[in-house]
């Protein structure tokens, strides 16, 4: 078995006397896609906002490539390749596609190699979504829900991320559209990124995940992989109306 890129242990995180996540680990190795699926307020955005600093870790370990990140701040994290897409987006409505998609670059370096670097990874991210490239000009607000959560994830991807997270990029969309977004998502995996996703849209998520793990008050309390998560009769019974 290779070596995780992440492994989390013990992980605790409270809002005052509510303990929201209780405890857990698990592991992301590199290459793969990995997810942590559960029920509205099981703790995912949580477990998310903890290892990219935005949250407080109570106690635990984060470690990615064997460094600690539990004391550093968020862009420090962000700065060795841990990149969340925000639930709900966060696109800035006001700005261009091509503006919010070159926000995604901004800690890059601005060196001759660095802006050619950042112009060939916005020439993927316009081949991954053509839909973008369409609409490169046009104001951010005027994409439909699909389009904005392929713009957070386009914007993601400019931050050269080397583990990519994702909260529930399904949230609020059309089946067929998730289904394109979660196309896209193994694309890009299989192109060589990491891929860490949290989701209330079992199902899909399991689909596209090498591992699963699913989280219930604060804890996980499966972990298999995908498939064998979608079999599981614990699972149909409990997440997939079976
Ligand atoms: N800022 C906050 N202050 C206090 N309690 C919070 C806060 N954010 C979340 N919680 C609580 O922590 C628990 C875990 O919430 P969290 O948002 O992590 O769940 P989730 O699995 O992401 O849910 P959802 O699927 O609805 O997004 C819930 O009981 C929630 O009410
Ligand atoms: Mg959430």
């Amino acid at each position: 078995m290779s070596e995780a890129l992440l492994a989390v242990t013990d992980l605790q995180v409270a809002y005052g006397h509510i303990e929201a996540v209780q405890g857990i680990s698990f592991e992301v190795h590199g290459g793969e896609i990995r997810t942590l699926v559960g029920a509205n307020g099981a703790g995912k955005s949580t477990t998310l906002l903890a290892l990219s600093g935005l949250v407080k870790a109570k106690a635990g370990s984060v470690r990615f490539e064997g460094e600690e990140l539990t004391r550093l701040k968020t862009h420090q994290i962000v700065e060795r390749g841990l990149v969340q897409v925000a639930e709900g987006r966060a696109i800035l409505t006001t700005l261009t596609v091509r503006e919010n998609l070159e926000l995604g670059a901004y800690r890059r370096p601005r060196s001759r190699d660095g802006r050619s670097a950042i112009a060939s990874d916005l020439e993927r991210v316009l081949a991954l979504f053509p839909r973008l490239h369409e609409r490169i000009d046009g104001l951010a607000g005027n994409l439909s829900g699909g389009e904005q959560q392929m713009l957070a994830i386009g914007r993601a991807l400019l931050a050269r991320p080397r583990l990519l997270l994702l909260d529930e990029p399904s949230m609020g969309l059309a089946p067929i559209i998730v289904q394109g977004i979660f196309r896209t998502l193994r694309e890009i995996n299989a192109e060589g990124l990491t891929i860490f996703l949290v989701e209330q849209n079992v199902r899909q998520a399991l689909k596209i995940a090498d591992h699963g793990y699913v989280i219930e008050n604060g804890r996980i309390v499966l972990s298999d992989s995908g498939e064998r998560l979608l079999g599981d009769p614990k699972v149909l019974a409990a997440y997939l109306g079976g």
